[in-house]
């Protein structure tokens, strides 16, 4: 057997927060931490991360569309992520961090949209069975913060960011309510820190916490 076939699985580590909590922007840092631990790391995006994943999240934020078509939209792009990209991945050994992934699916279309989370729990056993993110760093602001943050960007908006303040505030209670459910691999990170410390923190939660 040659060595890479023994090599151990990586570790998948998710992004995720409201629009404008800042977490994009921590992304790139956070490779290069882990990679000066030794790990390979791919970064990556949801929706997105392959060919037909960009294709689909260019509808995802440009289109209107059917609540449920955007809800199911999402799990195709997350399917297809899943096959090329991420798996494989892992399976060679690389480190995945991964900018959103299924939190973000309880958080917007149920939190936000209103639609039964029963529904995701089907889909998601369906397109990713087992797999669950090791770390899920969350990055947490009030809604107002968030909404000043994006309106200095002067840049125009998608259709999540165009949404009202309160469909943030009911994306974030939903993003909270899923770290209190799971505190062993969500961990909340103040994001209305400043940017140096708010780095700072995600290199200590992810050394902390994979190893
Ligand atoms: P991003 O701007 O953080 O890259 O994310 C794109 C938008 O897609 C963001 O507003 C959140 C939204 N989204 C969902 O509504 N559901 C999902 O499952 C994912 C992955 C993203």
């Amino acid at each position: 057997m040659s060595s890479e076939q023994h090599s151990p699985r990586g570790r998948f580590i998710t992004f995720e927060g409201i629009d404008g909590a800042g977490k994009s922007s921590h992304l790139a840092a956070a490779a290069a931490f882990i990679t000066s631990r030794g790990r390979r790391v791919v970064t990556t995006r949801e929706p997105g991360g392959t060919a037909l994943g960009e294709k689909l999240r260019g509808l995802l934020l440009g289109e209107s569309m059917h609540l449920e078509t955007e809800a199911l939209l999402m799990f195709a792009a997350r399917r297809e992520h899943l096959a090329q990209l991420v798996e494989p991945a892992l399976a060679r050994g690389d480190w995945v961090l991964c900018d959103r992934f299924s939190d973000a699916t309880y958080a917007y279309q149920s939190g936000g949209r209103g639609l039964d989370r029963g529904k995701f729990e089907q889909l998601e056993s369906w397109v990713h069975g087992h797999l669950q993110p090791d770390l899920t760093v969350l990055f947490d602001l009030p809604a107002a913060l968030a909404g000043q943050r994006i309106a200095a960007q002067a840049r125009s908006l998608d259709r999540f960011e165009r949404e009202q303040a309160g469909f943030h505030e009911r994306v974030r209670r939903a993003y909270l309510e899923r770290a209190a459910a799971a505190p062993w691999r969500i961990r909340v990170i103040d994001a209305s820190q400043s940017p140096e410390a708010v780095g700072r923190t995600v290199e200590e939660t992810i050394a902390s916490h994979c190893r």
